[in-house]
C-alpha cells in the first residue's frame, strides 16, 4: 500500500487515502483488519473479497440501495458478532459504499468504516466527504447521514473488470473534476493521455484517480458539511444531467448526463456573459475527444417536463433553483438561471 493522500474532515476526523499497488495486496490489507469485521459488497465486485473473511453479497443495482439492505447489513454485523470496534470494509460502487458507510453510523452508534471503491466513480466522486445514505420515499439519497471513513483504499485494478458504459460513467465525473480544478493538470492529463486512459492502462487510471480527488479534496476541506455553498460546486452540470436522466427515463447513464449538462452549463454562461468562450470552447473539445456528447438535443415539446425536473432538482436554495455555471478555470459561479435561458441552452434550435 502507498499512502496517496490525508484529508481532514468533519470534527477533526481524518480520511486516510491508500493505493494498493496489486490485487494481492488488496486482499492482504482486507485480511489485515481481522475477524471483527464485515466486508460487504455485490455480486459483481464480490470477486474481490479475500477469502475467509465475515462478508455479505448483496444484489447490484441502485433499486437495492434501501433500508432493506441496511438491515440486512446490520443483521450480517450482529450474527459474525461484530463489536463496536469492529470495522465494516465496503467492497464495491457508490450503492455498497454509501450503504455501508450508513450502516457503519449507525451501527452501535458508530462502528469504524473502510471504503474500497470499485467503480471509477465511486473512486473519484463516493469516497470522500464522508455522504451516506439510501433512497427513501422515491427521492435518491434522502435518508443518510454525515460520517467520513477512516480509510478508503484505491485499487485501480479492479476497474479493469468494469463494463465500459460504468467507467464511462466514472469519466464524466473525471471530466467535470477537470474544469472545476483551480489548475490545468487534469485538464492537460486528460488531453495527453486519452488513448491510455481509454485503454485503462493502470498507471493512467491510477494518475487520473489521484489528480481528480485532488479537486474533489480542495472543495470539500473547504466545506466538510456542505453549508457554505463551496462544495455545491461539485454539482456541475447535476441540475441539467438530472432533468436530463428523469425524463429520458434514465435510459442514459448518469456520467453521460452530468458531462452533457457540463456542456449545457458551458453554454449557458456563454449566452448570459459569465464564461469566457475561448474557455468554453477548450472545455468542449476534452468532451468531443472522450465522445461526451453535449449538444442541444431536448425537443421543444419535452422543455415542459424538462423544466418541471430541473424545478424538482433537490439543490434548491429558497425555493430557487442555483446552476453551477463556470466563468473560466476552476471559477465556478451559482446562480440562478431564468427559464428563458435554460430553453435556449438545452433545446435543439431553441
Ligand atoms: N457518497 C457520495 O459522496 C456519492 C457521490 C457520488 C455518487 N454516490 C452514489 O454512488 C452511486 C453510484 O455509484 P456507481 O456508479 O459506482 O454505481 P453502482 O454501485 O451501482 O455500480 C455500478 C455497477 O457496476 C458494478 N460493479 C461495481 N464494481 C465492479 C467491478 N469492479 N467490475 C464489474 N462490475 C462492477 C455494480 O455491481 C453495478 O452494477 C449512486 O447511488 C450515488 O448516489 C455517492
Amino acid at each position: 500500500m502507498d499512502s496517496l493522500f490525508s484529508v481532514p474532515l468533519k470534527d477533526g476526523i481524518v480520511t486516510s487515502v491508500d493505493l494498493s499497488r496489486s490485487l494481492d495486496d488488496l486482499s492482504e490489507t482486507i485480511v489485515q483488519y481481522g475477524q471483527n469485521v464485515l466486508c460487504v459488497a455485490d455480486t459483481n465486485s464480490a470477486r474481490y473479497l479475500p477469502s475467509g473473511v465475515n462478508h455479505l453479497v448483496l444484489p447490484p443495482g441502485e433499486t437495492e440501495k434501501q433500508w432493506q439492505s441496511i438491515d440486512r447489513i446490520l443483521s450480517a454485523a450482529l450474527s459474525y458478532g461484530m463489536a463496536r470496534d469492529g470495522v465494516f470494509i465496503a467492497v464495491g460502487g457508490g450503492v455498497i459504499l454509501d450503504m455501508t458507510a450508513f450502516a457503519a453510523s449507525i451501527y452501535m452508534r458508530g462502528a469504524r468504516c473502510v471504503l474500497v471503491p470499485t467503480t471509477l466513480l465511486s473512486a473519484v466522486d463516493a469516497t470522500l466527504g464522508g455522504k451516506t445514505g439510501i433512497d427513501y420515499g422515491g427521492g435518491k439519497n434522502l435518508v443518510g447521514t454525515f460520517y467520513p471513513a477512516e480509510r478508503v483504499v484505491i485499487a485501480p485494478q479492479t476497474l479493469l473488470s468494469l463494463p465500459e458504459r460504468e467507467y464511462r460513467c466514472g469519466l464524466g465525473e473525471v471530466v467535470k473534476h477537470a474544469f472545476l480544478s483551480s489548475d490545468r493538470t487534469l485538464f492537460g492529463f486528460l488531453e495527453r493521455e486519452h488513448d491510455a486512459v481509454l485503454a485503462r492502462s493502470e498507471e493512467a487510471m491510477t494518475e487520473m484517480i489521484r489528480l481528480s480527488l485532488g479537486v474533489k479534496i480542495s472543495y470539500i476541506t473547504r466545506d466538510p458539511e456542505e453549508r457554505k455553498g463551496i462544495r455545491s460546486a461539485l454539482n456541475l452540470g447535476h441540475t441539467f444531467g438530472h432533468a436530463l436522466e428523469a425524463i429520458r427515463g434514465f435510459s442514459i447513464s448518469h456520467g453521460e448526463g452530468v458531462a452533457w449538462g457540463v456542456g449545457r452549463a458551458f453554454d449557458a454562461g456563454v449566452a448570459i456573459g459569465i464564461t469566457d468562450p475561448g474557455y468554453a470552447a477548450q472545455a468542449r473539445s476534452l468532451m468531443d475527444l472522450y465522445g461526451f456528447d453535449s449538444t442541444r438535443c431536448i425537443v421543444s415539446d419535452e422543455f415542459p417536463a424538462f423544466s418541471l425536473a430541473i424545478g424538482k432538482d433537490k439543490k434548491k436554495k429558497g425555493g430557487e433553483v442555483r446552476f453551477v455555471l463556470m466563468a473560466g478555470q476552476g471559477e465556478p459561479v451559482l446562480m440562478p438561471l431564468p427559464d428563458d435561458a435554460v430553453r435556449k441552452a438545452v433545446v435543439e434550435n431553441g
